[in-house]
This record gives C-alpha cells, structure tokens and sequence, in this order.
C-alpha cells in the first residue's frame, strides 16, 4: 500500500472539511434514486440464517445443509448462529479489539504495515495517488496455521491481544471446517474436499475501525468489494450495522445479530465450484456519530494450490474459470485495487 493518512486521527482534526479524496461522487446518484423510488433501498437485508448447531446434530443435518445451500446459491450471505464460539472469547475479542484501536496512534503504530504490503496497521489496497479512500483504518495479520504467524505485526498492548486471536481463530477454524464439509457436500464433491483444501490453508484476520464522519453519506468505510476468499465470516463488534451487500443492483444493510458471524461465499470458492456459487459485493458505510468495529476472518488457500474450477464440477459443463497457482493469483489480486467484482471478472475465460 501507498501510504496515506490515518483515518481515527484525520477524523479527529478536519472537523466537517473532509479532504477531496474520501469524497464518493457516485454516492450522490444512489441518494438521488433512493428517494424517487423504492423503500427497500438499503434497507434491512434479511439475509438466511443458519444454525450450527443443527449443521452438526444428525437428526437435523440434512435440513439444515439444505437451507446453507440455498444460502450459498441464492445468497451469498448468511448469519451463522450458535456456532458454540465460548462468549467470554467473543468478549474479549470485542474488548481487546477496541482496546488497541483507543491506544495512541503512536503506540498502534508499532506494528504499522511496511510500505507496500498488506499484514499490520494501516489501510489495505492502496495502489495509486488518485484513487478515493476509505473511511477505515485495520489490522491484518495472518494467524493459522501458526508457523506463517509473523508476530512482529502482532499488537503486545492490550498485553492479552495475541492470546485472544490465538483463541478465536481456533474457534473460527472450527466453525469454517463444519461449512466447507457441508458445502463439499452441498456441491457432490467427494471426501469433503473443500474442507480438506481449506484445512490446509490460511487463516487471516482484517480488524476494521471506521471512526465517526460529519458527512456519512459521502464517504464509504470500505469500497465495494467481493472479497478474495473461500468465506469470510465477520464478527459486527459493534452493535449498529455498517455492512451492506449487494443484491440485483441494490445496496442492502445486513442487520447486526448479536454473536454472530456474517458469513459470505469469497472469490475463490466461485472460481472452485465453476460459479455455481458466486461471491458477492459488499461494502461498509460509517455513522457520524459512533465508531464502527468489525473483525472479517478470511478462510483462504496457501502457496501451491491451484485457484481453479475442481475438474468433478467441470465435468459435462463449462468450464468458466481459468486456473493459477496460489502464489499467481494474489500477485494479481495485490496489483490492482480493490473494485467490485474486478478481480474475478479477471479469472472468467
Ligand atoms: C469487510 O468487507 O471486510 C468489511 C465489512 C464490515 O466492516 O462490516
Ligand atoms: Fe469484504
């Protein structure tokens, strides 16, 4: 990444005079037709909510591996409820999280990214001088399996950080084994091979904070994206939504339950189910008046996979995506910036 300003810290000095280049013109149409037309403009997107507990318990499985398949074709986002992640790692995944993005900037800025690569403190995918800015700051560190851990990124203050995110990626790896299975399953691959691949790749997890901003409307917490994973499942931190999706060219809010994870169908599990799943666009919008907080955890490949379509759902289709090696394939995602669905339209044959 370019570096650029620190967003809590701008917030705190510009007042309502908010520099050029947060501005989002293209937000002004999106007013403009929200009020000539439609209610369900942004509005509450009741996105299928899917049950853990049922997803494991076989006298309710197949019911409920039905409903995630539909989710995962007619959606592309779910709520993923009693998950069995313990609420005091929730909470002190909530604390912890809130606890380093108050520290001084100084202090956050010990594990500051270094110029031009996405792990520590900073902005993501800046590429270019010119391009508009997002309304957030985050932390990315890779966290399993534990080896790619580069702790030098990893915050000391709070002092019981490091240990929370030990602990809630274990859980999250748990509850992302149980949905790759399933949707191994879901997609008539043998021998959960989804959940082998992802099992052997990468956990990351991306801290977002979005301060307060005088003009909300004007500005985008994080630009639309589809996001490069197989799924993504987000922890909404704060009580009051910010994400939105997506759906037949409309912006939706996706509500905020408390204790759950938004999950969402990533870019690569597109491209590995040759589009019968598709990722989906998303976004997130700030608030004047509170700070927003979000932790996505990202379930994705490691060097040396191939990133294309499994050839047992190619068979008598065809074939839409092209195949790259792991390591090609983020060289590309890190080349350009991130925009829309960009970087799979760039995958399609
Ligand atoms: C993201 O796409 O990672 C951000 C989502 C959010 O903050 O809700
Ligand atoms: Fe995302």
């Amino acid at each position: 990444s370019l570096p650029v300003d620190n967003v809590q810290a701008l917030a705190g000095r510009v007042g309502s005079d908010i520099p050029e280049r947060y501005i989002r013109p293209e937000r002004q149409n999106e007013y403009a037709h929200s009020t000539s037309s439609s209610d369900d403009f942004a509005g509450v997107g009741s996105i299928p909510i899917i049950d853990y507990n049922k997803l494991t318990d076989p006298n309710f499985s197949d019911e409920e591996a039905a409903k995630l398949h539909s989710a995962c074709q007619e959606w592309g986002f779910f709520q993923v409820v009693n998950h069995g992640v313990p609420e005091d790692i929730l909470y002190k995944m909530k604390q912890d999280t809130e606890g380093f993005f108050k520290l001084p900037l100084e202090e956050k800025e010990s594990v500051a990214q270094l110029p031009g690569h996405l792990e520590g403190y900073g902005q993501a995918f800046v590429l270019s001088e010119k391009q508009k800015l997002d309304w957030g700051d985050m932390l990315f560190i890779g966290t399993l399996p534990s080896h790619i851990r580069q702790t030098r990124f990893w915050p000391t203050n709070p002092h019981s950080f490091s240990e929370t995110i030990d602990k809630y990626s274990i859980e999250v790896k748990r509850v992302s084994d149980i949905l790759f299975r399933k949707i191994s399953e879901n997609l008539g691959l043998e021998q959960g091979k989804l959940y082998e691949m992802f099992d052997n790749g990468v956990l990351a997890l991306r801290f977002n904070y979005y301060p307060p901003c005088p003009r909300p409307e004007e500005v985008l917490g994080i630009s639309p994206h589809s996001d490069a994973t197989g799924l993504t499942l987000l922890l909404q931190v704060s009580d009051f939504p910010g994400l939105q999706f997506r759906r037949k060219g409309r912006w939706f809010a996706v509500e905020v339950v408390p204790g759950a994870f938004v999950c969402n169908v990533g870019d690569i599990v597109e491209i590995l189910s040759n589009g019968r799943y598709k990722s989906i666009e998303h976004r997130a919008v700030v608030s004047d008046r509170n700070e927003r907080i979000s932790v996505a955890a990202f379930l994705t490949l490691k060097d040396g996979d191939a990133v294309g379509p499994i050839s047992e759902l190619v068979e008598g289709e065809e074939l839409l995506y092209k195949s790259l090696q792991f390591e090609e394939y983020l060289k590309m995602l890190f080349s350009s910036k991130l925009e829309g669905k960009s970087n799979i339209d760039r995958m399609k044959l």
